[in-house]
């Protein structure tokens, strides 16, 4: 029965920085029955990469999922110090609610090893999914230029297609974050599926009176996927301005795992800014096909809330 059922199964590589948000989408992927996640890299981003580990080996012991291999990758940008959104995710990144988030050891090897080897074993069904900045990715690829010959999809939470961002009034934080990355990864052969930060604005805001009806759920993963946002609600309060605390990683993990979750998607242009300070990290997408450069990315531009919501309650009960 294993086998029969391991057929339909689908192989995910996670690469996430594990702060609140990546927590969630984690737990949704470790808990998916038609998903088998093969390994997570972890890289710096959110927060330094030794905390973004000890989240993702915590959130993986609270599923029950010590079985899944996590690798540390990258602890810095290619070209740029790295800087942390702290202030968005708390401290420890989970919202410093007082969690254990310490002593745990990863696998050995780094996660750029990893996530070529994985390529190696699951050619041509892998799906790769990007939580954080791309820094891992494009190491990878600087490695090994034929990597992408052997991805299935790569779905990326990243970039804004209404360039609108988190970070700066245009960039989006993973985008930002690394953005010599990102242009590596555009130049690259990968097919990347692009969730953008005015999916997560526009589909996947959690209002408080939501909040807490899923919260009430009333399991440890419950209760943490909720607390973990306490200091995220307060920077959506204040900073971006939304009704809740908003959940990018999540809502592009439901999509990779489920692409009907997207109601709308776009082939477009992408080139991203790296110089400019004003400017840095912006993904500009060509909506109008002003430019006569040949789309390079696929976009998600409208996506179903309902479909989102209850993957999300079922990855929490
Ligand atoms: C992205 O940046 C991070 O803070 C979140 O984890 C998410 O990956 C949203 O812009
Ligand atoms: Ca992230």
């Amino acid at each position: 029965a294993y086998g029969r059922c391991d057929m339909t199964r689908k192989s995910f590589f996670i690469d996430t920085d594990t702060a609140s948000d990546d927590a969630v989408a984690l737990v949704m992927a470790l808990r998916h029955p038609e998903v088998d996640v093969v390994g997570i890299g972890v890289v710096a981003g959110n927060v330094p990469l030794d905390q973004a580990v000890q989240n993702a080996l915590y959130t993986r012991a609270l599923c029950g999922r010590d079985d899944v291999p996590v690798h540390a990758g990258e602890a810095a940008p290619l070209s740029i110090p790295l800087h942390t959104a702290q202030n968005v995710h708390g401290g420890d990144g989970m919202g410093d609610i007082g969690l254990p988030l310490s002593g745990r050891t990863p696998e050995p090897g780094h996660a750029v090893d990893a996530l070529l080897r994985a390529s190696h074993e699951h050619a041509g069904e892998l799906t790769l999914v990007t939580l954080g900045p791309l820094t891992n990715i494009a190491r990878a690829l600087e490695r090994d230029p034929t990597l992408p010959s052997r991805i299935a999809r790569t779905v990326t939470m990243g970039a804004v297609a209404d360039h609108v961002g988190n970070i700066t009034p245009v960039a989006e934080f993973n985008m930002w974050a690394d953005p010599h990355a990102v242009d590596v990864v555009l130049a690259s052969d990968l097919d990347v599926e692009f969730v953008g930060w005015d999916i997560s604005r526009r589909f996947a805001v959690i209002e408080p009176d939501l909040a807490s009806e899923l919260r009430a759920i009333g399991t440890p993963l419950a209760e943490f996927g909720i607390d973990i946002q306490r200091i995220v609600a307060e920077f959506c309060a204040t900073d971006t301005k939304l009704a809740g605390f908003d959940l990018p990683d999540p809502i592009a993990m439901a999509y990779a795992i489920d692409p009907t979750v997207a109601t709308e998607t776009l082939h477009l242009n992408l080139r991203v800014e790296v110089a400019s300070g004003l400017t840095r990290g912006m993904v500009v997408m060509d909506l109008l096909g002003l430019t006569d450069e040949e789309p390079n990315a696929l976009v998600v531009t409208q996506a179903d809330r309902a479909k989102f919501l209850d993957m999300l309650r079922t990855a929490l009960t």
